[in-house]
């Protein structure tokens, strides 16, 4: 009875039976990085600053944990124009990768998150919206990670131990965040903020985009039926 390889097969192994060996990532989940100059970042981010502290005052009390969220609507105020700018700029080149055409994007909602010392986001999405966005405002040390979630719970029936995680094995990846950048993703991929561990305030901005004229011009079928009927 023949013996199965000790190792897997690689087209480097001059016996190998393979002509090639190809890997594709199907059905990839796109998370768009994209960052300021800090030329503009640095005098934006003390503006923002400045509004979001403004906005929370006077300050509740928290219970641990939470932190201070300003009601969905800052997208209408001229102090956060700029930025709503940046993001809708932004998301259109993310639907310029996906081949999306037609359709106009929309800032839905959008909110200023300020996580305290001990605060922390836990898993959600943002439903209703066909892209979400993240801003980073001010954060310190220690603070700058987005950590976003498998979409796929299947995945994770088995996980067997690994050398390396990568891409392809990992159930979840953790994003840097910095000051000045912004972080655009689908709204339905999970996603939480770790606790806040250092002495200093976490700012960031939320951002949820929709097609403005989704119903009328993009719901249709992809379809046309077989027995073609006249309005
Ligand atoms: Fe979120």
């Amino acid at each position: 009875m023949s013996q199965p390889p000790a190792s897997p097969p690689s087209s480097s192994q001059s016996h190998s039976p393979f002509q090639s060996v190809a890997v594709e990532a199907v059905f990839p989940t796109p998370l768009w990085l994209v960052d300021l100059a800090p030329a503009v970042a640095e005098p934006l981010n003390r503006r923002l600053v400045a509004a979001i502290l403004g906005l929370i005052e006077p300050r509740r009390a928290l219970p641990p944990g939470a932190n201070w969220q300003t009601d969905p609507v800052i997208h209408r105020r001229p102090e956060f124009a700029e930025v709503c700018q940046l993001v809708l700029q932004a998301a259109k080149g993310a639907q310029t990768f996906l081949k999306v055409s037609g359709g106009t994007l929309a800032i839905t909602g959008a909110w200023a998150n300020v996580n305290p010392p001990g605060g922390l986001n836990s898993a959600h999405g943002h439903p209703n919206n066909w892209l979400s966005a993240v801003y980073y405002v001010q954060i310190p040390p220690g603070t700058g990670a987005i950590r976003f979630a498998d979409p796929r719970p299947q995945a994770q029936v088995l996980m067997p131990p690994v050398s390396e995680r990568t891409s392809f094995t990992a159930n979840d990846i953790t994003v840097e965040a910095k000051p000045g950048r912004l972080v655009l993703f689908p709204g339905w991929l999970l996603h939480s903020v770790p606790v806040n561990r250092s002495q200093q305030e976490r700012i960031s901005l939320a951002f949820n985009l929709m097609f403005r004229d989704f119903t009328d011009k993009m719901a249709a079928p992809l379809w046309q039926g077989t027995a073609p009927l006249k309005d």
